[in-house]
């Protein structure tokens, strides 16, 4: 991990680094008085490993994969019930466990490029070959895609899964058209490959009309969606779960190699759900994110604007900003460093080093409302100082 954070964060005032949601949302109260309530109501369950026979070690309590897929199929229109979903140590470990159960030596990838790199780092470690699809707007270039399925055929070649996220994607904060996503799952379905949507974001709309989920377009089985409630709760909580069918879900868990999740958060979780708490939460802090992203977008106007480019995004945590080619974008990494501001570095979202280097991606999720301005005001300053004259 060295040179993963360059910095020590201490020195940090203005940490547009990490995409952590803002403490000042967790729902302390709710949390204490369902965490003792679980514990004196159900302490011998809570406290214990999971039972064998309703699979409460491989796939999780039985409970909360209840009451996941009774709101997924509430918001999705779908009717999937808990076989369809199987808990997990965040969205993470979803990820993962979908690397492992379909990812072997010389077995070809797809990603979005720029992307999260979790991905790309399980391919490297299990010797996958990984081809990258532009973006651009409208998300994933499908067009592009299909081209590439095309080539890979003519080399003897299939794809064999593609890592999409699909909604506020990490780094660009933008989504995939809803065209663009019928014409994935069809191109799926025709090429037989599989799909793993990552849609840890996707609750996090406040603006514009929410898109279908790929896995609700999907007839085929071939799609799975990883979640997680860390982005829009508390990524403290570590649960996440994936929603695919059943025998995906069931080599998901076949390779999983734990004893599964806390069954004492885990009856929590259910009993948040069950109370209606989590759409209203959503709600209220998806307010905060658009406050906090209109003041981020006033102030890259104020003093970026020049020689920054950026796309508005209708949710999440991010703005992507490409800069002119005339600014040293390393020069102005180190500048902001010493003026108390970090960005996350371009290059990171990239398979290929030498792409991403006039980019920085701005999380402007966790720093407080009334500091964002002077924050992107330092930033502003050393991109000023930054240009190559
Ligand atoms: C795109 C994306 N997917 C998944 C995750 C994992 O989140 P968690 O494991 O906390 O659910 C993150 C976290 O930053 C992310 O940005």
């Amino acid at each position: 991990m060295s040179g993963y954070w360059p910095f020590s964060t201490q020195d940090i005032t203005w940490s547009f680094d990490s995409g952590l949601p803002d403490p000042t949302t967790f729902p302390i109260d709710d949390l204490t008085r369902l965490s003792a309530a679980v514990l004196r109501d159900d302490a011998a369950a809570a406290l214990q490993y999971g039972t064998g026979h309703d699979g409460g070690i491989m796939y999780g309590y039985m409970g909360l994969r209840h009451a996941i897929a009774e709101r997924a199929n509430a918001r999705d229109g779908t009717t999937v019930d808990e076989r369809s979903i199987v808990l997990t140590s965040g969205g993470i470990q979803g990820i993962s466990l979908g690397c492992r159960a379909f990812m072997d030596q010389g077995d070809v990838v797809a990603v979005e490029a720029p992307t999260w790199g979790a991905v790309l780092m399980a391919a490297n470690q299990l010797g996958a070959e990984v081809i990258a699809v532009p973006m651009d707007d409208d998300g994933m270039r499908v067009d592009q895609l299909e081209e590439q399925l095309a080539t890979l055929q003519s080399d003897g070649k299939r794809l064999k899964m593609l890592y999409t996220i699909a909604t506020f994607n990490t780094p660009t904060g933008l989504s995939m058209s809803a065209d663009r996503r019928r014409r994935l799952v069809e191109l799926a379905e025709q090429w037989g490959f599989l799909v793993m949507e990552d849609n840890v974001y996707g609750d996090l709309r406040y603006q514009g009309e929410r898109l279908p989920t790929l896995r609700s377009l999907d007839q085929s089985g071939l799609v799975f969606t990883i979640e997680s409630f860390s982005k829009t709760l508390a990524p403290g909580l570590r649960l996440g779960w994936v929603n695919g069918h059943p025998e995906v879900v069931a080599a998901l868990s076949s390779v999983r190699g734990d004893l599964g999740m806390s069954q004492w958060l885990s009856r929590l979780m259910e009993r948040y759900l069950l109370e209606g708490l989590l759409d209203p939460h959503i709600a209220q802090v998806n307010e905060l994110y658009r406050s906090k992203r209109d003041v981020a977008v006033k102030a890259l106007e104020a003093h970026c604007s020049p020689w920054v480019r950026w796309a508005e995004p209708e949710g999440g945590f991010f703005l992507w900003l490409e800069l002119d080619p005339s600014v040293d974008v390393e020069a102005v990494r180190e500048r902001a460093l010493e003026g108390g501001v970090a960005c996350r570095p371009g290059e990171r979202f990239f398979g290929d080093a030498d792409d991403g280097r006039q980019f920085l991606r701005l999380a402007f999720s966790m720093v407080p409302v009334e500091e964002i301005e002077r924050g992107i005001a330092v930033l502003g300053g050393a991109i000023a100082a930054g240009r190559r004259v």
